[in-house]
């Protein structure tokens, strides 16, 4: 039958796969020792890549950004270009809405002003993931400037306001209160 044919194939090939990560520690192989592939990385080898902003704002970077500026870099960026100008939607998501949260469940049309939980997570979001073709590129100053632009269009935030590590998490997002937390002895 075939059936003990195959489990017997796959032993084996588990079998010599073991022999050969053996061999290849053990430096009797004739192969020198370990294949010595990789090298071990070095704290600023990890830094451009620890970008995470917490919810309550941990990790925000030194600096600050106002609407006015964002408005500019909003164009420079050529965030204008997918977004729509303002923010109003175009090819790509509306950054900038005043409708409420429409449609039932995940058929909603969740946008930043009736949807997001939290502030800083537009400023985690489009440091780590816009303009899309060439993410990684905005300077945090200029992220700080984005979110205010998109928080101020959105009415969230005085249009004068200056977003930094300390003013940023303060903007409660209208929808926060609605979030549910499902297993909240796991935070
Ligand atoms: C080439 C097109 C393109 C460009 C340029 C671009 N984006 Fe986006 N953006 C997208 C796509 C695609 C998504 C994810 C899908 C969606 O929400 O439409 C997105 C999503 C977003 C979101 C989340 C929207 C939501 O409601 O989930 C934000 C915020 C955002 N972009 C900001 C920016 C900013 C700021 C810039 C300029 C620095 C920018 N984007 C440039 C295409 C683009």
């Amino acid at each position: 039958m075939s059936m003990p044919k195959v489990i017997s194939l796959a032993a084996l090939l588990l079998a010599g796969a073991g022999a050969m990560a053996l061999a290849a520690d053990d430096g009797k192989n004739g192969l020198g020792a370990r294949p010595g592939l990789g090298q071990p990385i070095t704290e600023a080898d990890v830094k451009p890549w620890d970008i995470t902003i917490l919810p309550d704002g941990t990790n925000l970077p030194p600096g600050s950004g106002t609407a006015a500026v964002g408005a500019k870099v909003f164009v420079d960026k050529g965030c204008n270009q997918c977004h729509g100008d303002g923010g109003k939607g175009g090819k790509n998501a509306a950054l900038v809405t005043d409708e409420k949260l429409q449609g039932q469940g995940i058929e909603a049309n969740k946008t930043i002003k009736d949807f997001w939980a939290y502030s800083t997570t537009l400023y985690d979001y489009i440091r780590r993931a816009m303009p899309w073709p060439t993410p990684h590129t905005l300077s945090d100053e200029d992220t700080y400037n984005l979110v205010a632009y998109i928080l101020a269009e959105n009415k969230l935030i005085d249009a004068n306001a200056v977003m930094d590590a300390k003013t940023l998490p303060q903007v409660k997002m209208p929808n926060h209160d609605n979030f549910i937390v499902k297993f909240p002895d796991r935070i």
